[in-house]
């Protein structure tokens, strides 16, 4: 199937004082339309710097190279005015802090119009309010016609990240990327809003670019994962296969790491504890859909 978004040999690295800093290195996937692919891996492997990049949020002193095919565009190459045009509206980005993503002293109606009126500039102001309390209808908050002048301080935790869903979602992109959207809530609440998610999904066949460092919420919501360590895949599969055949030594520490009722919660391996070699080795396509690293 034709891929809605490919990310094609990224690389990003950040110069500082201290010397070059490689966060993302040769990184290739892809997305097709309406399919979910979480990225995995643990704090500081480059999944947060790989979804700023593809929206081109990151700060300018980055250096980024290769392709974010778009489906016919290089977003790596298109202007920043061409980009303002397509940011949220073909792809919107629900972030990791719901309370630093959101102004804390403008009411959350207004902080969703404004995202609507960037892209549909013809739209009357009654009309763009009606399309805001939709988006809010659309994730469940309740009485949204009243809160509609309410501060995000005066939500829950759970109904903050539901309003930025409703943010992202107000313009109807093709792609959402939701960067640990659950992470900061407790587990009732992270249920609900893996439940949103694929409920809103089904409703607007949006593809999904679902990032984590949880292997057990990502079983919950993907068709695919890439997993992730130091800024590369070192494997890729259905969730099916990962779970069931699961080959890279990083995979398999993290799928230890997963608690059930019947065991412990084992740490995952350390850096040092895999062989360099299965993070060097190019990744190679060992099943249908099914790649990884060699271990040695
Ligand atoms: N603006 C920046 N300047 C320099 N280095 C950065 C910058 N942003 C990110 N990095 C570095 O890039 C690497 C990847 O960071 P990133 O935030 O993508 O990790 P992550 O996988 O999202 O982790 P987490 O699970 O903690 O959110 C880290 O080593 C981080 O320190
Ligand atoms: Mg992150």
């Amino acid at each position: 199937m034709q891929s809605l978004l490919r990310v094609d040999h990224l690389s990003i690295t950040f110069s500082s004082d201290a010397g070059r800093h490689t966060a993302v290195d040769d990184l290739s996937f892809s997305i097709a339309p309406g399919e979910t692919l979480a990225l995995v891996g643990e704090s500081g492997s480059g999944k947060s710097v790989t979804a700023l990049a593809i929206l081109r949020l990151l700060d300018p002193r980055a250096n980024v190279t290769g392709s974010i095919w778009f489906r016919e565009e290089d977003w790596l190459k298109l202007p920043e005015r061409d980009m303002v045009a397509r940011r949220g509206r073909d792809a919107a980005m629900v972030f990791q802090e719901p309370m630093t993503a959101l102004n804390p002293v403008m009411s959350i109606g207004k902080q969703i119009a404004e995202g609507i009126r960037i892209h549909q500039r013809d739209l009357s102001r009654a009309a763009v309010r009606q399309r805001a309390i939709e988006a809010l209808e659309s994730v469940s908050i309740p009485e949204p016609r009243r809160r509609f002048d309410d501060y995000p301080h005066q939500f829950s935790g759970g109904q903050r990240q539901r309003i930025l869903i409703a943010m992202a979602l107000a313009n109807r992109p093709s792609l959402l990327i939701a960067d640990e959207p659950t992470t900061a809530l407790d587990v009732t609440v992270q249920a609900q809003i893996l439940d949103l998610l694929r409920e809103l999904k089904q409703r607007s066949n949006a593809a999904l670019l679902f990032i984590s460092h949880d292997l057990s919420v990502v079983a919950q919501i993907a068709q695919r994962v890439a997993v992730m360590r130091k800024g590369k895949i070192v494997e890729m599969a259905t969730c099916a296969q990962l779970f069931a055949n699961p080959q890279h030594p990083y995979t398999r520490s993290l799928l230890a790491a997963v608690p059930t009722m019947h065991s412990d919660r084992n740490a995952p391996l350390a850096a040092t504890e895999i062989p360099t070699a299965a993070l060097e080795s190019p990744l190679v396509e060992i099943a249908t859909d099914h790649w990884t690293r060699a271990a040695e």
